[in-house]
């Protein structure tokens, strides 16, 4: 194999990402997420506008490194103080369940992205095969948006929730701070998560929990790029 050649797995984002750009119009405002999929889909919506496939086109972007990456790809930004009503969010995803519940957030970025995709209309996740999972919390931990100040007091009730949360740290051994100056605490659910509507009403529920990384019933459709191309999964109407 090509050493330089990208790996199936990239390739399988490259082609969600790309899939996702094409569902945006002249004239639309987009939320955009973080990510190393959803990368993809900012790359192409630039190589859109470039092309003159799509003008007018404006991005609201959910983290400084997207704030960055769209600027570099010539994708004009707007914000949700001027474009408070998006016609589409494309972002990426940690786990996707059977229902399109997602868990979010090992990218930091979980608070504006619930943010915006509030904000959207239609909220379209792109991910490789390898994020589906018929239980949240089985491949990935629950990453939940904390204030610094005594973020140590959630740690039991954690635990007594059946979790093993970590606050994020860097290589260095400092606590990793989110755009917005918060923390992360990631938590393991070693079981799964069984009840997330129930999770997640507990957890916010807490002074200093600011956000968690569970997206319940925030998703329209996902496209999911694995070895025989991009399928697109909706969620089924009211
Ligand atoms: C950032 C996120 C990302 O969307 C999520 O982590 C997926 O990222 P990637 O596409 O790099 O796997 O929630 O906060």
């Amino acid at each position: 194999m090509n050493a330089l050649a990208p790996s199936p797995i990239e390739q399988h984002k490259r082609r969600a990402g790309e899939a996702a750009a094409m569902l945006v119009e002249t004239g639309m405002a987009v939320g955009l997420g973080t990510g190393s999929t959803v990368r993809y889909a900012i790359e192409a919506i630039g190589r859109r506008i470039a092309e003159g496939a799509i003008d007018g086109v404006v991005g609201v972007a959910t983290s400084v490194a997207t704030e960055r990456l769209a600027a570099a790809c010539g994708v004009p930004l707007t914000t949700l103080a001027d474009r408070p009503a998006l016609d589409l969010c494309v972002d990426g995803a940690d786990e996707v369940a059977p229902n399109l519940d997602l868990v979010k957030g090992l990218g930091a970025a979980l608070l504006r992205e619930k943010i915006v995709a509030a904000a959207a209309r239609r909220r379209v996740i792109v991910v490789d095969a390898g994020k589906l999972v018929d239980r949240l919390g089985t491949r990935a931990p629950l990453p939940i948006a904390v204030v610094p100040f005594a973020w140590q007091v959630h740690l039991d009730p954690l635990r007594a929730l059946g979790g093993e949360p970590v606050l994020r740290r860097d290589a260095a051994g400092r606590a990793v701070v989110s755009d917005d100056g918060l923390y992360l605490v990631d938590c393991r659910f070693p079981a799964g998560i069984a009840r997330p509507e129930a999770l997640e009403a507990a957890l916010r529920a807490r002074a200093g929990v600011v956000a968690t990384g569970l997206f319940l019933g925030m998703t329209e459709a996902v496209y999911v790029a694995g070895p025989h191309g991009v399928e697109v999964r909706e969620r089924p109407g009211p």
